[in-house]
């Protein structure tokens, strides 16, 4: 069988099956091109509220699934591939974070949505990479912790010098690899081309671009701009879209060891046997209790009032 054809039988599966699928834009070509909804994780978690199928298939990582199941709990949800996890998600847990909550308990703390939803239980107000620094800015008050990500805090915090944010040490271990040297590589490679980055890189490599945002940020820039050449420093499923998106404009990957392997573990295959499994058990599903659906979607409900 070809990728076409399985496409074909896959969106013919969705509409018998009354099926949503939302995939991330750090998913492959063919998986994009057979979903509902595509873009960065904040636009995700909205477009997930917004379906009315009865099933979702999250293509993407495990903690985007768990946030599409609690804006949407009526909905059976699925992770396509049960094994992509996001390793920043599960650098802090509960017990730590309400530690340091019990010894501070004026700081307010604000959680990157990559976070496991018990974490999230304990948070005040969740947010992503295009709404950090608006929701940050948006909170009345000055004290701060801010969780997992240190180098999205950073971008954040130099942002925002009135406000004491503390940071901790994690990240996402794909955009901390990225390199001051593999950044001058690129631009001593393309003199001429725009230098865009995600705000999970390290903050020496944040300071050399000429635009830092979301996934959904840079896409944007790129389509809106006059400029013709771009360096991405982001995952390189973006590179490709942008080049399918923007044939008339050159985009060249940072480097091409920027791949997040848990967002790549998802295939075509996988999301044809989850919508042939979702009755038989076989299908990874999200199953949650009400209990934890309603602690864990406070931050979230906060971050879509302060962030939309
Ligand atoms: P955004 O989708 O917010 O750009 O985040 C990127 C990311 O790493 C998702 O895990
Ligand atoms: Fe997690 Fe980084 Fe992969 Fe995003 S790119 S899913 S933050 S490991």
């Amino acid at each position: 069988m070809t990728v076409r054809e399985l496409q074909e039988k896959i969106l013919q599966l969705k509409k018998e099956t009354d099926t949503a699928i939302l995939a991330h834009s750090y998913q492959a070509r063919e998986i994009v091109e057979i979903a509902d909804f595509t873009g960065d994780s904040y636009k995700l978690s909205v477009d997930a509220t917004k379906t009315d199928a009865k099933n979702i298939i999250f293509c993407g990582v495990h903690f985007m699934a768990e946030t599409a199941k609690m804006l949407s709990p009526q909905k059976r949800v699925f992770l396509a591939n049960k094994d992509a996890g996001c390793p920043m998600a599960e650098q802090m847990d509960a017990e730590m974070i309400s530690a340091l909550k019990a010894a501070e308990p004026d700081r307010t703390v604000v959680a990157y949505i990559n976070t496991t939803a018990s974490l999230k239980t304990v948070c005040d107000v969740c947010v992503t990479s295009s709404s950090a620094l608006k929701i940050v800015k948006a909170l009345d008050t000055d004290k701060i912790l801010f969780i997992p990500d240190c180098n999205l805090g950073d971008y954040v915090k130099k942002q925002c010098p009135d406000k004491d944010i503390k940071l901790l040490q994690g990240g996402c271990p794909t955009h901390a690899s990225i390199t001051v040297k593999a950044v001058e590589k690129a631009k001593a490679e393309h003199p001429d081309a725009l230098f865009l980055v995600h705000p999970e890189c390290v903050p020496k490599v944040v300071a050399l671009a000429d635009y830092v945002g979301s996934t959904s940020g840079i896409m944007n820039y790129v389509k809106n701009s006059d400029a013709k050449e771009f360096i991405i420093g982001t995952e390189t499923s973006i590179s490709e879209h942008l080049q399918y998106d923007c044939p008339e404009k050159k985009i060249y990957p940072l480097t091409k060891d920027l791949v997040c392997r848990n967002m790549k573990i998802t295939t075509l295959p996988d999301v044809y046997n989850t919508l042939t499994g979702m009755d038989d058990g076989s299908a990874f599903e999200i199953l949650m209790s009400d209990e934890l659906i309603a602690a864990a979607r406070k931050p979230i409900d906060e971050m879509i009032r302060l962030g939309g």
